[in-house]
């Protein structure tokens, strides 16, 4: 029961549940033809973010980490008229890449790619006041996963969620002397665990991207 499998059951529920169309394989395709790493989400991940979106009634999103827009498009899908979505992307190629995506996918009025490390422009994000943010996407470098955790937490209205990518790393989560990432992912569990506002889980996943997990966390209301 290993990766050929995991592939086979992700191709098997995509194309019986739906998780592509035309935009979403532009995305993919022109992220690849740019030279990007095929990191995006899997469809199935994607369309779960855009479920949860949807159930939470989200109108103002946020992701870290935009890569080629794919997750971003998913995400940028699930808000209501008037809705928006801030990204951001250290990498201006890979923002670039995402812009024109977003535009190929029609969603360009809507969703916001903003070039720049994560803990300079949240900050300023976090500045500009506004309405609260709904659902906070965290998906960039995995050692600063707990500042953008902490950043977004401060901007999301109480019911909202924040969910983060990658936490389980081939398992590596439980390895007290693992690398950077696991050093931050340990820690972003540490802080849930030291902060009432919040309640979270997490869950491992096995696909077409390996095994893997992501985190949710609900603001309490
Ligand atoms: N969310 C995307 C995948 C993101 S991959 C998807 O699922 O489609 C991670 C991205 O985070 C990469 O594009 C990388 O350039 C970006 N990144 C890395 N370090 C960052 C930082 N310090 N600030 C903002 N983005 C960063
Ligand atoms: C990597 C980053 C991701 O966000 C992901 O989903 C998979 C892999 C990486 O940096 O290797
Ligand atoms: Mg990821």
């Amino acid at each position: 029961m290993t990766q050929p499998l995991w592939t086979a059951v992700d191709g098997y529920f995509n194309d019986s549940l739906g998780a592509n169309d035309a935009a979403l394989d532009h995305a993919l395709a022109a992220s690849r033809g740019a030279g990007l790493p095929a990191i995006a989400v899997a469809p199935n991940q994607g369309k779960l973010l855009n479920l949860l979106a949807r159930s939470i009634r989200a109108k103002r999103i946020l992701e870290v980490g935009t890569l080629g827009g794919y997750s971003t498009i998913w995400l940028a899908r699930a808000l209501p008229e008037g809705g928006r979505l801030v990204s951001l992307e250290i990498d201006p190629h890979h923002a670039e890449v995402a812009r024109k995506n977003l535009a190929f996918a029609g969603l360009d009025g809507v969703a916001e790619v903003r070039t720049g490390a994560g803990i300079e422009l949240l900050p300023k994000l976090a500045a500009e006041g506004g309405p609260p943010l709904d659902l906070t996407f965290v998906d960039a470098d995995k050692p600063s996963n707990a500042d953008y955790f902490g950043w977004a937490l401060k901007m999301t209205r109480p019911g909202g969620m924040i969910i983060v990518d990658n936490v389980v790393r081939g398992g590596a989560v439980v390895d007290e002397n693992g690398d950077a990432s696991v050093q931050g992912v340990r820690r972003l569990a540490e802080l849930i665990a030291r902060e009432p506002r919040v309640d979270a889980t997490a869950l491992q996943t096995v696909g077409d991207k390996g095994y893997d997990g992501l985190l949710v966390a609900l603001v309490k209301s």
